[in-house]
């Protein structure tokens, strides 16, 4: 149940680690978006926040006659005495040589707090062979104590200044020196079920220091044990359980401490065989504690500070920790410090609560240790998860009765010398990129991990340095970082100086001058510009604000009303209450107007062109002012409107449209759209005809609309339509047919022509040619009897054929009547009732 809890809250764990992950990556991400798409130099009033924006110089010149002190690098406006454009350097402050392949297998000097002697033989040997490579290195911390060191990564200290957005590379060499020494600490779940463990450990012990001392002559070994807190829930607090929780077993107890690292091996199978086991109530244990104070009492264990520092941790159970302290009564988170008394006890074991995950991922980052979690088949699935979040250990499955532990951590100590992985500790705004060909040779690529080295082998990281922006507090714009491969106590120090301010803005500087008279003597003159102080303002401090209400009327007199709040339409300062306008970096555009309001640059455009190019127009605050002839918004529009007249003269557009920059713009009608350059065509109208037929209809015929003799009278004047019998067209003639039909039906056509002069002539047929009259009762009468008729034939027929059906019938049963052959009396169906039945076998008798 416990075991089910722990998983789950694991995942959450889990999850909660990668959401933050992600928050972060996003948030880097938009900020480098930010810088980098930025405005431009132009923008930038103060050479700080001018050098942040990656390109952008400061020119400090006092007399400056460009558009902005910060500009492009690539223009060149600027005497070279008066540009400020920092540049990124790199400084090698500690460059030791790697130690040469072989060197330290001999030995070497080594700081331990548990052993303060070492071999002075080869200790000394190991410095000659040293001073002669360091001899040749350069480097000022060559000699002296630092020369007993050995080295795996080079250089070890740079300082670096950088500038915003800009990348640089840094080369890293990183070589595993042979025989480096290997401190193993072995912390092993002390509870019952472990029992054969033990055992089988103790015997195996001398193995395992054989084959760690196979592959360095330096090798020490510890060992310590746990089993949990004693508190309820985790141990059964009964008096009796408390003193022997089981046969054989002794009182439970936190963590403990048996041996301290060294190089007596056989005192390591002694003191596992003299560790007695224990048992407890729940299935996780408390590991974690143990953890954390076989890494944090650094000298109580005896890790040595150049050394591989492995932690074994063997258990078949899984683990509590920080929260799991609740059910014991144990409220104080855990402080990461070491807490063993001097019989190498845990004693805050039932004050602090068990670390947490980070808690120990931290503290292992700190100290460049591996945990090898060495578990039973069982958790190995947990432990698999938990290694994701602590750097540099690994997960491997232990036989039940732990036979396999020598194979299994000889295999994950090749694992971990095999390859190195660059880690570093840039926050924030610092991101740092590696790139290697690891042993590939060939072309870098992103990794920061290289696998498959071997001891003498030499690999090289491109550690790429960017800044994304400057940190809000100056005290970050100096930092150390420490670059180191994971599990390695060896650092390359870089101290990173940020440029994110001009020295021309400190005190000190040729550039700066207090109280100059280039600020009316009311300000500072730095970098080339006015910092005024507090009672003045403007560019060269000339404006007195020491009157509020004269600085609140000065700031009205720069917006146009009191809806806005916004100073020259935010396009210019306020000085003194007038509107200095921002220059523009393109000099052909100007902003201006009492407010700013205005510009020559955002008015309409015609292919581009501002009101149409300059023979057109000019842009005056915001609006095309046109030359003569030309007209619209955009001055696209030619006034003159002798291009719509038609070339046989008339009305413009032919009176169908009207005309528009020069072009008829045509008009639709009921009929159809007018077309052609002057509206001139019209495919779909049906010409005069339409407009000729309701005269001609009541003139002719009286009917139609205009049928009531007064409206005929008034609304016909133009003609007289002449009868005749037949309307033809003559070919020779500009003439025109209509044909019509009238609401009778009745066709009529008439044509008509225009005779210059005489105006418009009409020829109407003389009678319409009406369809003849159809007599619709007959056809519905018709109908009607024809349909009764067919009704009638057929309910005869019917009945004709049913009565020679039936005389047919009638006959045939006479017919048969006639043959019966049978004898009338006697009924062929009938059946006498009785029936006689012979016995065969009677005889008669
Ligand atoms: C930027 O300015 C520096 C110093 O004047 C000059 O050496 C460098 O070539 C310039 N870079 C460009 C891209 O113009
Ligand atoms: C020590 O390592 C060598 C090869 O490096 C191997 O041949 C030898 O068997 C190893 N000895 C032991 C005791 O593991
Ligand atoms: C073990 O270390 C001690 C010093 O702590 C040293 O005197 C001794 O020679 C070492 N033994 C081996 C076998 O390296
Ligand atoms: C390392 O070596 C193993 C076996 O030789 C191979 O499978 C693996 O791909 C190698 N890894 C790299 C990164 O070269
Ligand atoms: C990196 O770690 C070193 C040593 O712990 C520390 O001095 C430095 O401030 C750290 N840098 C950052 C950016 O946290
Ligand atoms: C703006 O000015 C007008 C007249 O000058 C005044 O009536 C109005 O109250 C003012 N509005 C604000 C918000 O000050
Ligand atoms: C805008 O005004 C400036 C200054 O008067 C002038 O030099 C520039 O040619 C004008 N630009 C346009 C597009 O008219
Ligand atoms: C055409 O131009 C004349 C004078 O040039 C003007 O009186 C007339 O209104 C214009 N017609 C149209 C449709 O713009
Ligand atoms: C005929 O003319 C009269 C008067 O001019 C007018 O009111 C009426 O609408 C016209 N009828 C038609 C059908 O055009």
């Amino acid at each position: 149940m416990i075991l089910e809890r722990n998983r789950g809250s694991q995942l959450a764990l889990l999850l909660v680690v990668l959401l933050a992950a992600i928050a972060g990556q996003t948030e880097a991400q938009k900020s480098a978006k930010l810088t980098a798409t930025g405005t431009s130099c132009a923008s930038k009033l103060k050479c700080n926040t001018c050098i942040q924006v990656e390109g952008c110089v400061w020119c400090m010149q006092p007399d400056f006659k460009g558009q902005s002190r910060c500009y492009h690098n690539s223009s060149q406006l600027c005497p070279e005495a008066f540009l400020y454009n920092p540049e990124s350097t790199v400084t090698i402050l500690m460059d030791e040589q790697l130690t040469a392949a072989g060197s330290a297998a001999s030995g070497y000097h080594y700081e331990s707090s548990m052993s303060g002697s070492s071999s002075s033989s080869s200790s000394s040997s190991f410095s000659q062979s040293s001073q002669s490579s360091y001899s040749s290195s350069g480097s000022q911390h060559a000699s002296g104590s630092s020369s007993s060191r050995i080295v795996q990564i080079q250089p070890q200290s740079l300082s670096l200044k950088l500038r915003v957005n800009e990348k640089h590379n840094l080369k890293v060499s990183y070589s595993q020196a042979v025989g480096y020494p290997v401190d193993l600490y072995y912390l092993m779940d002390l509870s019952k079920s472990m029992e054969d463990d033990k055992e089988k450990l103790s015997a195996l012990g001398a193995q395992l220091s054989t084959a760690m001392k196979n592959i360095t002559s330096n090798f020490r070994l510890g060992f310590g044990s746990f089993v949990d807190k004693v508190l309820m829930p985790y141990v059964s607090t009964i008096q009796k359980k408390l003193d022997h929780p089981c046969d054989n077993c002794k009182a439970p107890y936190g963590y403990h401490n048996h041996m301290p690292l060294n190089n007596n091996t056989e005192s390591f199978s002694e003191e596992v065989k003299a560790a007695k086991v224990s048992g407890n109530l729940d299935a996780p244990e408390g590991g974690f504690d143990a953890i954390m104070q076989a890494i944090a009492c650094r000298s109580e264990i005896g890790w040595r500070d150049s050394a591989r520092r492995l932690l074994v941790f063997s258990t078949d159970a899984g683990f509590h920790y920080a929260g799991d302290g609740k059910l014991g009564g144990v409220i104080a988170p855990n402080d990461g410090e070491c807490h063993l008394n001097n019989r190498g006890e845990y004693t805050h074991s039932i004050y602090q609560d068990y670390p947490s995950i980070s808690q120990i991922n931290q503290k292992v980052k700190d100290n460049a240790i591996n945990i090898i979690f060495a578990v039973t088949a069982n958790q190995l699935s947990v432990y698999e998860k938990l290694v994701q979040h602590i750097q540099g250990s690994s997960a491997a499955k232990l036989d039940s009765d732990s036979s396999n532990v020598v194979t299994l951590v000889k295999s994950e100590y090749a694992k971990i010398s095999s390859s190195v992985e660059m880690k570093d500790n840039a926050t924030g705004d610092v991101k740092i990129t590696y790139f290697s060909s690891c042993l590939n040779g060939g072309p870098e690529m992103q990794t920061a991990k290289c696998e498959n080295l071997t001891q003498d082998k030499l690999v090289t990281f491109t550690a790429q340095i960017q800044l994304l922006k400057c940190p809000e507090d100056p005290r970050d714009w100096r930092q150390t970082i420490h670059i180191s491969p994971v599990g390695i106590n060896e650092v390359m120090e870089i101290q990173l100086e940020m440029l994110c301010s001009c020295p021309c803005e400190k005190e000190g500087h040729s550039s700066y001058t207090v109280l100059a008279d280039s600020c009316n003597k009311h300000g500072t003159s730095m970098c080339g510009i006015c910092q005024c102080d507090d009672s003045h303002y403007g560019n060269k401090c000339e404006c007195s604000a020491s009157d509020i209400n004269s600085k609140n009327a000065n700031d009205a007199s720069c917006r146009p009303d009191n809806t806005t709040l916004t100073d020259c339409s935010g396009r210019g300062n306020c000085v003194c209450g007038t509107c200095e306008c921002h220059k523009r970096p393109n000099p052909q555009e100007e902003v201006s107007g009492k407010f700013c309001e205005c510009d020559n640059f955002s008015c309409e455009r015609n292919k581009n062109q501002l009101c149409s190019g300059k023979d057109h127009g000019i842009c005056e605050c915001g609006q095309c002012k046109c030359k003569q002839g030309w007209g619209g918004t955009n001055c696209a529009c030619q006034e003159s409107n002798h291009t719509c007249a038609p070339p046989g003269g008339g009305d413009l557009c032919s009176g169908h449209g009207t005309c528009e920059c020069g072009v008829c713009k045509c008009n639709a009608n009921e009929q159809g759209r007018f077309s052609g350059r002057f509206c001139e065509k019209c495919p779909t109208c049906s010409g005069k005809c339409q407009e000729l037929k309701d005269c001609v209809q009541c003139q002719m015929y009286h009917t139609g609309v205009l049928k009531k003799e007064e409206d005929c009278a008034t609304n016909c004047t133009a003609f007289v339509p002449v009868g005749v019998e037949k309307v033809e067209i003559d070919e020779h003639k500009d003439e025109q047919i209509c044909t019509f039909f009238d609401e009778d039906d009745c066709k009529f056509m008439f044509k008509y022509s225009e005779v210059q002069g005489e105006g418009l002539k009409v020829h109407a047929q003389e009678t319409k040619e009406c369809p003849p009259k159809v007599f619709m009762l007959g056809i519905v009468l018709g109908v009607i009897a024809a349909i009764v008729l067919v009704g009638l034939a057929i309910l005869l027929l019917w009945k004709l054929l049913t009565t020679i059906h039936d005389r047919r019938e009638f006959a045939r049963f006479e017919k048969e009547r006639m043959n019966a052959k049978w004898d009338t009396g006697e009924n062929p169906i009938y059946k006498q009732a009785t029936s006689t039945f012979k016995n065969p076998m009677y005889a008669g008798k």
